[in-house]
């Protein structure tokens, strides 16, 4: 399985800005631990309230700083010696040696943060290789007018195989049967667009129907039971896709009457070459109730709902995983013409990757 092999996804790609969480996972002096792309990493909020990420190896001896503890100021103190951090990675304290002076060395290698409306990024690679890429804007998940709820899995899968998947709505049929697809969503008409976002390429599928019979998640989640929908993913880069849908009830597109929204952001940070952590970040306009219980908030039904369907997606990414371990030999992947976006998709990630190596 080459590098030069497009017909596999064995590729990790360091340069791009991934999230390691939203702003509410990360409080005060509470030490939280992410591998991204092979780096381990500690990250905190700080006192003043800025998120910071340094590897995670003490410099003396290795020892994972995430164990260790806050001091009086603000200092991380390192469980095994005791060498004691701030939070520009610094060491300010030795205790064996508290006359020495400490040498310039001493510190933990920081990685760049951006906290954008309302998430936290890092840039696990080249700092140089930033330029002006800029995370992506999260508008819903920073405003009080929408509804928020986020949730976590780790996948034993390349991150590129779950890109993947949230491009291509024709697994939704047989995959998510049983709740959000339905067998005639497979042959729904779409186009696609690829640019730049931000200094980021991206490609997008949209797809626009009338009078659609909505499957019963749908129906559950966005109410109307036969809507003109405009549905969109948007891949950027190899940590983002959002999807949006808006369903009107059949006929009220024109006219945008009671439209239902929906935004997800599915962001994907690799572990490694062969697992990642996928976080969904489930957005709908404040108050947007869903169609089994008018007093249910639309993401709390999503926040019962949707996990069942991401771990679908999760056992497919998982046994294909297995199969991309397997030698290639004479095998071939097919791409089918609804598979263009993610040709496109691909290309994008492996350019990427072409480009950094
Ligand atoms: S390993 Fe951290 S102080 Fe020795
Ligand atoms: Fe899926």
């Amino acid at each position: 399985m080459g590098a030069d092999d497009r017909s596999s996804v064995n590729i990790m790609i360091h340069n791009a800005w991934y999230a390691a969480g939203l702003s509410v996972d990360f409080e005060v002096e509470k030490l939280e631990k992410r591998t991204i792309c092979e780096k381990a990493m500690v990250l905190w909020r700080s006192a003043e309230g800025e998120v910071v990420a340094h590897d995670d190896r003490c410099c003396h001896k290795r020892m994972p700083v995430s164990a260790g503890r806050f001091l009086e100021g603000g200092v991380l103190e390192c469980p095994y010696h005791g060498l004691c951090f701030d939070s520009t990675g610094a060491c300010v304290k030795i205790p064996s040696a508290p006359d020495a002076p400490i040498p310039k060395r001493a510190r933990l290698l920081p990685f760049t943060v951006r906290e954008k409306d309302g998430v936290v990024w890092v840039w696990p690679g080249d700092p140089d290789a930033i330029g002006d890429i800029e995370p992506i804007d999260t508008p819903e998940i920073a405003s009080p007018d929408w509804d928020t709820i986020h949730g976590d899995l780790f996948v034993k899968g390349n991150s590129v195989l779950m890109v993947e998947n949230v491009l291509d709505l024709t697994h939704f049929y047989p995959l998510h049967g049983n709740s959000i697809g339905q067998y005639a969503d497979t042959q729904i008409d779409f186009e696609v667009e690829t640019g730049e976002i931000g200094g980021s390429g991206f490609v997008r599928t949209s797809r626009d129907v009338d009078s659609y019979p909505q499957s019963e998640g749908f129906q559950d989640l966005l109410i109307h039971e036969v809507a003109d929908s405009s549905s969109s993913q948007t891949v950027i880069g190899p940590g983002v896709l959002i999807a949006k849908r808006t369903n009107w009830p059949a006929g009220g597109r024109a006219k945008n009457e009671d439209p239902k929204e929906l935004v997800n952001y599915h962001l994907f940070a690799p572990h490694d070459r062969a697992s990642h952590k996928y976080t969904y970040v489930v957005n709908m306009p404040k108050n947007q109730m869903c169609g089994s219980d008018p007093n249910k908030r639309g993401v709390d039904r999503a926040k019962e709902f949707f996990p069942s369907v991401f771990e679908e997606d999760v056992w497919a990414i998982e046994m294909q995983q297995k199969m991309c371990e397997v030698p290639n030999g004479d095998y071939a992947e097919v791409n089918l013409a609804t598979d263009l976006a993610l040709v496109r998709g691909r290309k994008m990630l492996f350019d990427l990757y072409d480009k950094e190596a």
